[in-house]
């Protein structure tokens, strides 16, 4: 995730795109860069830091011209150095442009340009795009074509603005599954990731759908459809949001816009070039034994990685702690260590990899932050693209890298012959979908959840159970609820509930359920058992069930539902909705919900 922001103006726009930096810092902030337009001439400033050092280095305000782009990077591909910072120029410096989202397709398409003799400065995917519109513009000699071609040749998640030489009054941008919004004011017109860039300026917008491009002058602008080139006609909304409320793009707390961030870090996270996924997946095929390692949620999420591993590749593939893996793992030369980690600086985790890095062991990571220590000490890294997660509890970055590491699992099955082609196309396409559906339950069910946390934020003990998959979920939720409530809630298999727990639970007990979909059957049934167990005991019960599960209604004091589209993805569509419950507990009893007491973001000691 990163910021971008364009103006076009009748004024000098140096001053106002660097408030827009400033603003859009909270998206990324690795470094960043502005370039302007002055008599048809492109100027570029751009270096590594923070907006504020950058422009102690680089003193934006300088830079002259009416029109310009600006993007504040948090990397994704290539290095943090001042190369890959934004904007980037075509080979014949007649365009420029900035991007948020990931080229999927860069590789290929970096490889046809090579062969016509262009040339890259940077490691990013966005110089790429910069160079096809200028191949673009080589036969078609029209901009608007130009572009329009030029989007066909990638695929990927995109917000695009650019600016060029050719027609030198208009800003062009573009948009899929990344945002991208519109500002008007008189004798301005803006283009953002979100109108958190030009609020100060204005507060009328426009919002921008996928696969739609926009032109824009100082004037005007037009918005038309990337499949038949037809204008489309944009509602101008006006927002009354102040600054802060802005910042976190309209939401109370960092925690809450971050759990609403999370359709569209599911959509980037399965853009991640197939290379680098592949290289993690070979690791898992070439070594005799791998694990799957983490702390705290990203333990959970290694957990997770055990489930998936075992149900679509056929692999058993343990999972183990972070802070007890060096004393518990005999790793060799023959292993392959999978660690997690969004901040890429956790002591635990760290300690682990050298632990495993001593025994020889291969080590791969799946991490939030470029140039963090992690990223560097292990063999193959992804970088996950999720954007700063500003609340100390981890809701996004833990989703996307679940869905990483499902895209690992899912090319570990191919290969291995566990799953067909036609199989992984059909996964991939539902968690997709699976994006969808948690950006309608988000919309839909977020009142009910309020209501919900409204009459149980006072209860003091909580159980979260679930099974098989269900069972980290559980876990993780629960995690989740003692961290921003403070309240006790643990986290347990629900099969193991008669097991000894079971004695704990009488009428105060609450007890919250992850409930599969009736398809699973067995699984489903033994979470119903293991309900009647509590209700048997007058345990107050609640779950999360799908829509047609009139059974379990039946059965709950109280249930949240979900739609009933696929299975194999309902546990996480349960995580985020236990994610809410957290969140409204936590609103309900007015704590500090960004930075929950004792703890730390980054949690850098042992
Ligand atoms: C998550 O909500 C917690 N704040 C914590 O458990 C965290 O996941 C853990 O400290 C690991 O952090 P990392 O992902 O930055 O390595």
């Amino acid at each position: 995730m990163c910021g971008i922001a364009a103006i076009a103006s009748h004024k000098s726009v140096a001053k106002q795109l660097y408030q827009s930096l400033l603003n859009l810092e909270y998206r990324g902030y690795d470094s960043c860069g502005m370039a302007l337009m002055d008599q048809n001439k492109l100027a570029l400033r751009k270096n590594i830091g923070n907006v504020g050092e950058v422009n102690d280095k680089e003193h934006f305000e300088e830079l002259k011209g009416n029109m310009g782009i600006a993007h504040t990077r948090w990397a994704t591909h290539g290095g943090v150095t001042s190369e890959n910072s934004h904007p980037h120029f075509s080979n014949d410096n007649s365009f420029i442009i900035v991007h948020n989202g990931i080229f999927s397709n860069y590789q290929k398409v970096q490889k046809e340009l090579l062969n016509k003799g262009f040339t890259f400065q940077s490691q990013t995917d966005t110089e790429v795009f910069a160079n096809l519109l200028q191949d673009e513009y080589q036969t078609t000699l029209d901009i608007e074509t130009a572009f329009c071609q030029a989007i066909e040749r990638i695929e990927g998640s995109y917000a695009i603005a650019m600016i060029t030489l050719h027609q030198p009054d208009t800003v062009f941008a573009v948009k899929k599954d990344s945002p991208l919004v519109i500002g008007i004011n008189d004798g301005a017109n803006y283009i953002s990731s979100d109108m958190n860039a030009f609020i100060s300026e204005t507060r009328d917008t426009v919002i921008i759908n996928d696969m739609e491009y926009v032109m824009l002058t100082k004037d005007d602008f037009t918005v038309k459809r990337l499949a038949d080139k037809q204008s489309v006609s944009k509602q101008i909304i006006h927002v009354q949001w102040d600054k802060q409320t802005a910042q976190r793009g309209g939401f109370s707390h960092y925690m809450l816009k971050e759990i609403f961030d999370q359709p569209q870090t599911v959509r980037q996270a399965l853009h991640i070039p197939k290379e680098e996924i592949d290289t993690i997946a070979d690791k898992f095929l070439t070594r005799k034994q791998s694990f799957c390692v983490g702390v705290g949620t990203t333990y959970y999420v290694a957990m997770i990685g055990t489930y998936l591993f075992s149900k679509y590749a056929g692999l058993y593939v343990p999972n183990v702690s972070a802070d007890e893996f060096p004393a518990i793992i005999p790793v060799s030369d023959d292993q392959h260590v999978l660690f997690f980690s969004q901040s890429g600086e956790t002591y635990d985790t760290r300690m682990a990899i050298r632990a495993a890095k001593s025994k020889g062991a291969a080590t791969s990571a799946i991490v939030n932050v470029v140039g963090s220590s992690i990223s560097q000490e292990v063999d193959n890294c992804i970088f996950q693209g999720s954007g700063p997660e500003i609340c100390v509890v981890s809701t996004k970055a833990a989703l996307s890298q679940i869905i990483i590491l499902w895209q690992i699992v899912l090319n570990v099955g191919l290969k291995n012959g566990s799953l067909t082609q036609e199989q992984v196309d059909l996964y991939r396409e539902n968690i997709f979908e699976f994006s969808r559906t948690i950006e309608t339950v988000l919309n839909e069910e977020s009142g009910n959840i309020r209501n919900l946390a409204k009459e149980t934020s006072h209860i003091k003990n909580w159980l979260f159970m679930g099974k098989s998959i269900y069972y980290p979920v559980a876990l993780e939720s629960a995690l989740k609820m003692k961290e921003v409530t403070y309240l006790h809630a643990e986290g347990l298999p629900s099969g193991f509930l008669k097991h000894g727990t079971l004695a704990m639970v009488d009428e105060n007990m609450y007890c919250l359920f992850f409930i599969p979909t009736k398809e699973t059957k067995d699984l489903y049934e033994s979470t119903m058992m293991a309900i009647e167990e509590v209700k048997a005991r007058k345990g107050k019960v609640i779950g999360f069930c799908t829509d047609d599960d009139t059974e379990a209604m039946n059965l709950l004091d109280h249930y949240l539902v979900i739609p009933d589209k696929h299975p194999e993805l309902n546990f996480l569509v349960e995580m985020v909705m236990a994610q809410l419950l957290s969140y409204y507990c936590a609103l309900d009893l007015g704590l500090n919900i960004d930075k929950p007491r004792n703890l730390a973001k980054s949690v850098t000691v042992g």
